[in-house]
């Protein structure tokens, strides 16, 4: 097991197998079948119901009767964002209006938020899903919640209160932002968990730091983080700093929300994507081809119990692998999400990734996990900037020389040289949520 010994007896236990769900307990080959009778429902239901579906499928020469084992899927055609924004705002509702309990949209950068909808039925195994991660995540019926993650058309917020009222637990409805309250909170009502960003976090580790409050003295005893890529030297960073398990939480708005994959604490080795409720594949983001369990590609989801909005092989940008399942042997997991094929930089050629830089900043001392990634054009040149903040204890001298370690272990591990700013603590934009990382001036400059 993968608790580490620190000033707080024993954080959590994970779940007592009696308090699974029997899917979570089901054989590989009956979760099978029952993916493949709701896979074929959810065919059929999404050709019946939603226009959007039966002209692609009808262009696409199927029909849903050829869905006859699972394999089947991969003949049927991928079901993009642009598909969603297209049908904004209602357009991929499967039920009419007076069935659809709940709203919520995904901010979207660019152009209209995509938006989804819920059923009663829907909103019911919602936060059945969410009490499932919260239940291999440690945490237990009767703990305090504290949840941080933003109410409103966000998914998160309400997405982590209806799961953890499921579970049983007490919740406080403290939403994002706000830091010194949730540290006045956190010190005041002793919460056993919190969920937030794991961005969002950090911050309020460096607040209580601030504060002269003691991080890893507060009553915490679990995270559940999700929202943004993160890697596991984040996970270490956040485990020590507050004495606390950190769990991933993985979804989408247009898969369902928070709790499409949860990560149990016994484990700590990735999301286990729940499988009774969604089909997962990897697909070649180039090519479109299905990749084998294991192979890179961006992730695929096919919903197998949506009333409002199926979704049917939806893209959702996300790089990863699917592994095999371990917690729960009969689910696959995906492993850390690299991050999104949109949020890829490309630099002279060479592919990179925040994370990438994440993973290396935090190996090396003197340097804290607050950096951007500045991307400009001086001279018909792209340039890249990694701006990071140094460590309270570490001096400008040391810091100088971190800095050259981490352009020299950039160049190692990514392949492309760039510019280091060491900034002074404190002094970069700080997260109240999903953080942004890259600024891209490449069009200013
Ligand atoms: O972020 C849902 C969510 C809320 C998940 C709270 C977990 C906790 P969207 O705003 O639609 O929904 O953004 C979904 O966020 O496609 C990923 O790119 C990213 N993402 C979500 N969870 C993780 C994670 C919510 N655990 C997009 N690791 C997804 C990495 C994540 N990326």
């Amino acid at each position: 097991m993968n608790i580490t010994a620190g000033t707080k007896a024993r954080r959590s236990t994970p779940a007592d197998p009696a308090t699974l769900d029997p899917e979570e307990l089901m054989s590989r080959d009956e979760l099978e079948a029952l993916q493949l009778q709701r896979l074929q429902h959810t065919v059929a239901y999404a050709y019946e119901r939603v226009p959007m579906y039966r002209s692609k499928f009808d262009e696409a020469g199927v029909h849903p009767s050829d869905l006859k084992e699972l394999a089947d899927l991969a003949k049927f055609p991928y079901t993009d964002k642009e598909d969603l924004r297209r049908a904004y705002p209602f357009g991929m509702f499967a039920v009419p209006q007076q069935e659809v309990a709940r709203i919520h949209a995904s901010s979207g950068t660019t152009g209209r938020p995509t938006v989804v909808g819920y059923t009663k039925g829907d909103l019911r195994r919602w936060e059945d899903l969410f009490a499932r991660s919260l239940r291999a995540s440690g945490v237990k019926p009767g703990w305090k919640v504290h949840n941080a993650y933003g109410y409103g058309l966000f998914t998160g917020g309400l997405g982590a209160h209806y799961g953890a009222e499921k579970l049983g637990c007490t919740v406080i409805p403290m939403s994002g932002g706000q830091t010194e309250k949730q540290i006045q909170l956190i010190a005041d009502f002793e919460p056993d968990a919190i969920l937030c960003t794991p961005t969002y976090l950090l911050t309020i580790v460096d607040a209580m730091e601030h504060a002269g409050i003691d991080p890893s003295a507060t009553s915490l005893k679990v995270a559940v983080l999700g929202a943004e890529p993160w890697t596991e030297e984040m996970r270490r960073e956040l485990e020590s700093r507050l004495d606390i398990d950190a769990c991933d939480i993985y979804g989408l708005s247009e898969v369902m929300g928070p709790g499409v994959a949860g990560e149990c604490i016994d484990y700590k080795d990735g999301s286990t994507i729940w499988e009774d409720h969604f089909r997962p594949e990897i697909v070649d983001p180039v090519t479109n081809a299905v990749l084998a369990d294991g192979e890179s590609g961006e992730l695929v989801f096919t919903s197998l119990t949506k009333e409002a909005m199926p979704v049917i092989r939806y893209r959702t940008h996300d790089l990863t692998r699917l592994l095999p399942g371990t917690g729960r042997p009969n689910m696959r997991r995906i492993g850390r999400i690299t991050g999104r094929s949109d949020d890829m930089i490309i630099l002279r050629g060479v592919n990179l990734f925040p994370t990438q830089i994440e993973e290396i900043a935090l190996r090396i001392p003197g340097l804290s996990p607050h950096f951007q990634l500045e991307l400009t054009r001086p001279a018909r040149m792209d340039e890249l900037t990694v701006r990071i903040e140094r460590r309270e204890d570490c001096t400008p001298e040391t810091a100088a020389q971190a800095a050259k370690e981490l352009a020299a272990q950039i160049k190692i591990h990514v392949g492309s040289s760039c510019r280091i700013e060491i900034a002074e603590p404190g002094t970069l934009a700080r997260s109240s949520g999903k953080l942004r990382r890259i600024y891209d001036l490449r069009n200013q400059t």
